[in-house]
């Protein structure tokens, strides 16, 4: 892409996710700036992105950034941790001094990784993510440059995330892997005091799996972390600020059909949803 084909006036924030996850970001972002614009972007057509490659991750995820700049966001969130652990790095070094320095791409681990560093008594943290998030050690690594003495029990559980997608979430089969995919990080070490829910889907289970886990241990959910983080950004780069329209609206962006999206939408949000369908390839 050209980069005199993206405007370069004030726009809405972009939030993107492979799928719905993102959703419970947004929810909590409004929560804080509820006078900003924002546009969602759910990859809904290719969703799940935790059991694929790195390259197909970037690629992905740099295609629907991409379309973000060009509606017109000058900042864009990626709502999901798969993504911040496989593309973030490279489309921050890599593509934004190509396609618009002055737009700025945020993930979600780096203000997770700072929040959660003061949780944990015994500080040893349990991470539950998708197969990719895991695999990329991102979580550990962050943690180890932040916080001294942290250690972090990785678990991946590939099933949960296509679960959740497909509204099976509350099914006695996704009973069987959350019990399984909790017991084994619990098993893993038992001085975990804190788990952490690395993946923006997540906290839909979050009431199953806390009532996996034995007394005294904490959950994270990064839904206020992250929009508190947000504000936080938004107060120390007025310039950016500027760059964001404020007229309270949001829209929803899915590359699957709208009548899906808006069904599994209402879930995540509890209300009902007008989305809109997108063509990454026109
Ligand atoms: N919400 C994404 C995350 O936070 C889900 C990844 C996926 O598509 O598997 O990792």
């Amino acid at each position: 892409m050209k980069q005199e084909a993206l405007p370069s006036s004030p726009g809405p924030i972009g939030i993107f996710d492979s799928g719905y996850g993102g959703l419970t970001i947004l929810e909590k972002i409004r929560t804080e700036l509820p006078g900003y614009d924002y546009i969602y972007l759910g990859d809904n057509a290719r969703t799940p992105y935790g059991t694929r490659s790195f390259e197909v991750v970037y690629k992905f995820t740099l295609e629907c950034v991409t379309r973000l700049f060009e509606m017109g966001c000058q900042l864009v969130v990626l709502a999901c941790n798969t993504a911040s652990a496989k593309a973030l790095r490279s489309i921050q070094q890599r593509d934004l001094p190509l396609l618009d320095p002055n737009r700025r791409v945020l993930g979600v681990i780096r203000p997770t990784v700072e929040a959660v560093g003061t949780m944990s008594q015994t500080k040893h943290i349990g991470l539950l993510a998708t197969l990719g998030t895991v695999q990329s050690n991102s979580y550990p690594l962050e943690i180890d440059k932040l916080h001294e003495g942290i250690s972090v029990i990785s678990e991946a559980c590939p099933m949960w995330v296509p679960l959740i997608e497909n509204n099976e979430h509350n099914s006695e089969g996704a009973d069987y892997f959350i019990r399984k995919n909790v017991e084994h990080l619990l098993a893993a070490d038992g001085l975990i005091d804190t788990v952490m829910l690395g993946c923006t889907h997540y906290p839909l289970l979050a009431d199953k799996i806390k009532s996996l886990l034995p007394e005294g241990v904490s959950i994270v959910s990064q839904g206020e972390i992250v929009a508190k983080s947000l504000v936080d950004y938004l107060q120390r780069h007025p310039d950016m600020d500027n760059r964001c329209t404020k007229n309270g609206s949001v829209r929803y962006l899915t590359t699957e059909s709208v009548e899906k999206f808006a069904s599994s939408a209402s879930i995540f949000l509890n209300q009902v949803i007008q989305a809109e369908h997108i063509d990454l390839d026109k």
